[in-house]
């Protein structure tokens, strides 16, 4: 078994370099499949969400190689779409469910086990099932594995009931190479969606619109490969300006799109806390000592985004007063709460709201990584608390967190990774 051990009270200063982003990472690599050639993907983040992607693409029948750190090669031509996608794969990766709408496109066919991913509620596709269904795909759930089908797909108008990452991508996926003009209207605007629009016109498709809230893709007879670099890692970015805004210190977390991180800048500048922008870089400067209270929403991009919510809130564990942090996107988000809470943090939950009362200083104590952000937001805890914190169930933070220990030692934290035997 592994854990992070952290010695919290070290003020951060330095450089921190941003890897690719995640959420882009997953459907572009689902979205090489439409090229016959090979696609070379560059700012490939390493991470154990990308290594179980390239994982099932491999299990289907494609070639794929990591040739050098932060690239791989994706040779699709040798994939059988006939094969069904397991359970055992798609439990640990949601974005497993992008291969539906890139296999349904490309060959007429999918099959995928309902895919799992982080716990924070009910995590319905329906949406994603009615773009299917619009385009001209019957589709079945048989045994919990999802099937579709549709040898002819026919460009039609698909308007999304809830602003969706996870169906946006799903529609334009699977519109690519119908036959004829799909409209996705109320389509979600995050960064990565723009960024696989930008990558499947670069193999050739014709989509327009990514980032705005009506997308429209004409359908494409053929694609081709590409050399496509991801974008950094929104996320990674703005868990880093949290870190050190809670730790206090000086710190540059570089390699960036500084636009895409507006929302954290606006919410950490609330706090009193010193943003200072570059061409791809943003700086923080924190005293570290008891920033103001805020309030924070959730909403989708440009929002303040759902996966900074833990982050956030355990920086406003150690606030000024009184702050109010509204989850408006998952309806059961605030599970780390209790971890937090064993580490002396004042927070109330009552339904989608959570008040967070300021502590003079958060404790060490043992706990637990509850999903991915969860479990970034109890490496700050440990980074900010006094003592020794032990964050266990490690491998959440693994799959979306590239270096994470040589990021964080590299600007002066005290963290370690350590493997111990459970008995
Ligand atoms: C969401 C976030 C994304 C984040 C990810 C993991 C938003 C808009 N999206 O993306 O930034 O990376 O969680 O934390 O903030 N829904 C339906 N039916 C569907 C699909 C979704 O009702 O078919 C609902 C969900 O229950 C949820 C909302 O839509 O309340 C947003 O879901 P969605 O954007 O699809 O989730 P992710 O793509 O996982």
């Amino acid at each position: 078994m592994e854990r992070f051990v952290i010695r919290g009270g070290n003020k951060l200063n330095g450089t921190i370099n941003i890897s690719g982003a995640k959420n882009a990472a997953l459907p572009i690599i689902a979205a090489s499949v439409f090229s016959g050639e090979p696609c070379r993907i560059e700012n490939i983040p390493e991470i154990s969400d990308v290594r179980m992607m390239m994982k099932i693409l491999r299990f289907i029948g494609a070639k794929v190689e990591a040739p050098e750190k932060g690239v791989i090669v994706v040779d699709p031509s040798g994939i059988n779409p006939e094969i069904t996608i397991p359970d055992e794969m798609t439990r640990k990766l949601r974005a497993s469910y992008y291969l539906l709408g890139s296999l349904l496109s490309k060959y007429g066919t999918a099959s995928v086990a309902l895919p799992g991913g982080c716990y924070f509620g009910v995590r319905p596709i329906d949406q994603h099932i009615k773009a299917f269904e619009a385009l001209g795909a019957s589709v079945n759930t048989d045994n919990a594995i999802v099937n579709v089908k549709g040898e002819e797909l026919y460009g039609s108008s698909i308007y999304l009931d809830v602003v969706s990452v996870g169906a946006t991508i799903n529609a334009m996926l699977a519109a690519v190479m119908a036959k004829g003009l799909t409209v996705i209207e109320n389509a979600a605007r995050e960064p990565h969606i723009v960024d696989l629009a930008n990558f499947l016109n670069s193999m050739g498709a014709d989509v327009r619109g990514a980032g705005t809230e009506v997308i429209k893709i004409r359908g494409v007879e053929n694609m081709h490969g590409c050399t496509y670099s991801i974008i950094p890692d929104q996320i990674e970015a703005g868990t880093y300006m949290v870190a050190a805004a809670a730790a206090g210190g000086d710190v540059i977390v570089n390699n960036v799109i500084p636009k895409h991180l507006e929302s954290i800048t606006n919410k950490l500048e609330d706090c009193g806390i010193t943003v200072i922008e570059g061409d791809e870089s943003v700086r923080i400067i924190s005293e570290g000592k008891h920033p103001k209270a805020c309030r924070v929403k959730t909403s989708p991009h440009p929002g303040f985004p759902t996966d900074m919510q833990p982050q956030f809130a355990t920086l406003l564990c150690i606030c000024n007063g009184t702050s109010t942090v509204v989850e408006d996107v998952w309806d059961n988000r605030f599970k780390y709460v209790d971890q937090l809470r064993r580490m002396g943090a004042n927070i109330m939950v009552n339904g989608d709201t959570a008040l967070i009362t300021g502590v003079d200083a958060l404790k060490a104590a043992p706990v637990e990584a509850d999903d991915l952000r969860a479990g970034a937001a109890m490496v700050i805890a440990g980074l900010i608390a006094q003592g020794e914190t032990y964050v266990e169930n490690i491998k959440y933070i693994d799959r979306g967190y590239e270096d994470l220990i040589e990021k964080l030692s590299g600007v002066g934290a005290d963290i370690k990774r350590v493997t111990y035997d459970e008995d």
